[in-house]
């Protein structure tokens, strides 16, 4: 494609329906170390290498669309949540983010625990040795055969959700002869600043058990109530991607606050506390996320004040981060097949994934960043927006991108960040199999969740 076919820089903006623009990056060829997995870099001769590997040679290797993770990257990133908790907290990684075995094995070799909110992510969990111990099973609608599944191989902790589900674990703990350690998931009444569909602390959605009306009080009794259930704390999840501490400060305080009622009503001192997940990640450069250890000493200090002051003892604190762990570490590798300038308007530039790989952007007006990374280029800025093969005009990968000008078929764009929440809610629309999962370090690749095959999606069609 001629560069004439592209114009520099960006249109006039008021031509432009909707969108951000900031302008174009000063070096279309800069890659933001926030937004990029650790190890990736642009090599002199101009193209991208991640855990020492060329991305053209893992194109060619493994095909494309594909996501490529960065396995020492996503250990770097559970040692240093656990370093920044201590040995008096414990971090759980929250596999609705992503999950494979492959992923179970790092979290257990790393010393990390496990939150899973399915039958299929417990499945996944146990058939890669994660101990049960370290497994917490989350839901506001586990189903019966989940929760035997939990009791039965011993998973650390249920956060029960519901009059129902105490009554329900309850039951199947009897049954099974156990006693199992559960925590109450609560609503403690905040509005985290974030997408509406990933806030979860505000009292008119679905998740936990409102402290305000005293629900909340009335799920401790009712536990307490039964033998075979052993309460061990309070769990609160506010949201996702989030980047003001507040509403985490005001969740603990809330959690701590019932703690103390639980300590005056019960005479019994819950040991722990889960604050759940949340934490936001960068997508572009203009987002910036607190380090692990920002993070985690707000929210000691918070809960051992808070502690202090009501006069109880500070319980055990873990959290849930999941986007935080493995957003980051991956980005996903996209062949350009066609570009279309729309005189006035826009370049689409259309990549051979979309929604069904990505459905972020779709769902939640998500912003990503994305770069030519098979090579460098010197042409000028060109406003673009980023497309997949979907028969929806709504198939956006990334709204508003700045790429170079001569941006053509048969380069490789990478769109970083994708690490959570892309493969985890993939699909098959328009009967399109979902790309891999394929994880680099130190000069090598494998394949840890294999592309999907038409035979894979002919297999379950079965009429
Ligand atoms: N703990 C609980 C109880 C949760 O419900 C979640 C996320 C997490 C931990 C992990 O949150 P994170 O640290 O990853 O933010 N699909 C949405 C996100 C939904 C999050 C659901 N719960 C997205 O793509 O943004």
């Amino acid at each position: 494609m001629s560069r004439s076919a592209h114009p520099a820089g960006p249109r006039h903006a008021d031509v432009l329906p909707e969108g951000h623009y900031t302008g174009p990056p000063a070096d279309l060829n800069a890659l933001d170390p926030r937004v990029w997995a650790r190890t990736v870099s642009r090599e002199p001769e101009g193209a991208v290498t991640v855990g020492g590997l060329d991305v053209r040679a893992l194109a060619e290797e493994h095909g494309t669309p594909a996501y490529i993770l960065d396995e020492a990257d996503f250990r770097a990133r559970c040692r240093a949540w656990q370093e920044a908790f201590g040995a008096e907290a414990d971090v759980y990684y929250a596999g609705k983010a992503f999950l494979s075995r492959a992923v179970v094995r790092w979290l257990d070799e790393e010393g990390m625990n496990l939150d899973v909110c399915s039958g299929g992510e417990l499945a996944t969990a146990l058939s890669a040795g994660m101990p049960a111990e370290r497994i917490a099973l989350h839901g506001n609608n586990k189903s019966l055969a989940e929760i035997e599944r939990a009791v039965e191989t011993g998973v650390g902790r249920i956060v029960v959700d519901s009059f129902q589900e105490i009554e329900r674990v309850a039951a199947t703990a009897r049954r099974l002869g156990r006693r199992q350690r559960v925590q109450i998931r609560v609503t403690v009444g905040v509005e985290a600043h974030t997408h509406e569909f990933i806030a979860t602390a505000h009292e008119d959605q679905k998740f936990g058990l409102a402290l305000a009306d005293g629900v909340a009080a009335e799920a401790v009794r009712r536990t307490l109530h039964h033998d075979s259930l052993e309460l061990t704390g309070i769990h609160s999840h506010i949201g996702s991607q989030i980047f003001d501490m507040a509403g985490f400060e005001v969740s603990a305080r809330r959690v701590v606050k019932l703690l103390t009622e639980v300590w005056k009503e019960h005479g019994i001192e819950l040991p722990e506390i889960d604050l759940g997940g949340g934490l936001g990640i960068a997508y572009t450069s203009e987002d910036d996320p607190r380090e692990p250890h920002e993070i985690a000493k707000a929210l000691g200090d918070i809960v051992a004040r808070e502690c202090a002051s009501a006069g109880i003892a500070a319980p055990r604190l873990s959290v849930e981060p999941g986007r935080a762990i493995v957003g980051p570490t991956a980005f996903t590798l996209y062949e350009v097949g066609t570009i279309k300038s729309l005189e006035g308007l826009r370049t689409y530039v259309s990549v051979d994934g979309g929604m069904s790989d990505n459905i972020r952007t779709a769902l939640y007006d998500a912003e990503y960043s994305v770069a030519l990374v098979s090579r460098s280029s010197q042409a000028p800025p060109m406003l673009a927006r980023v497309v997949g093969k979907h028969c929806e005009s709504g198939d956006i990968v990334v709204r508003d991108a700045y790429l170079p000008a001569d941006v053509a078929p048969g380069d490789l764009l990478a769109v970083p960040a994708t690490g959570a929440y892309c493969r985890s809610m993939a699909s098959n629309y328009n009967h399109v199999p979902r790309p891999p999962v394929v994880a680099v370090n130190s000069g090598t690749s494998r394949v840890i969740v294999r592309r999907e095959t038409e035979e894979d999606l002919l297999r379950l069609d079965v009429g």
